[in-house]
């Protein structure tokens, strides 16, 4: 599946990450693409929130991946920044694959820089634009679509409409 919707805002984006954050569960792994500034972090902020963690999500561009926990102190999401590796080599070296066998939900900026450490079930995020508009799309499998259906139902009540790109 590939579908493709609209933010006008920042906030909108966070609400697109909140209402897919409503929905995954543990070993499911987002990874979110687009230039610099194109609202990836935002769109994780919204993603923690959506999954009931209560810290503000910062940009884990300098320690790689920062991690979430409940209020339990249990680790709920990881969040990687992988920009400044520069191939999948360092981020097995690192050991960093080891957190897709974590019980936890991976959201991966700059994932293509790692694209072949990744697992192929995931959904993918994109995000292009400038200004405040910004074109989202997610690619996904079957896995995902019935979460999808849900996140789909809430932002359209939001006023976000998708649209399937898959011919
Ligand atoms: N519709 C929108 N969606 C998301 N962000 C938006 C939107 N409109 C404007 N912005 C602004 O774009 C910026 C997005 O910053 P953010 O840190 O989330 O980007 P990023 O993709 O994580 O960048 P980096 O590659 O540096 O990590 C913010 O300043 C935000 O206010
Ligand atoms: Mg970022």
């Amino acid at each position: 599946m590939n579908w493709k919707t609209l933010s006008t805002s920042v906030e909108m984006t966070e609400s697109l990450g909140e209402a897919i954050g409503a929905v995954v569960t543990p070993g499911d792994v987002i990874t979110l693409d687009g230039d610099l500034g194109a609202g990836k972090t935002a769109f994780t902020r919204g993603l923690a929130r959506g999954m009931g963690l209560r810290s503000r999500v910062t940009s884990p561009t300098f320690t790689i991946v920062n991690e979430y926990n409940d209020q339990n102190g249990i680790p709920r999401l990881f969040h990687f920044d992988t920009y400044r590796l520069s191939s999948s080599d360092d981020f097995y070296d690192a050991g960093l694959d080891e957190y897709f066998d974590r019980d936890g939900v991976c959201a991966i900026e700059w994932s293509t820089v790692i694209e072949d450490a990744l697992p192929k079930e995931r959904l993918a995020i994109a995000i292009s634009g400038n200004g405040d508009e910004r074109t989202i799309t997610i690619a996904f499998s079957d896995a995902f679509l019935s979460k999808m259906e849900e996140v789909k139902e809430k932002m359209e009540k939001e006023d976000m409409h998708f649209e399937d790109t898959c011919m």
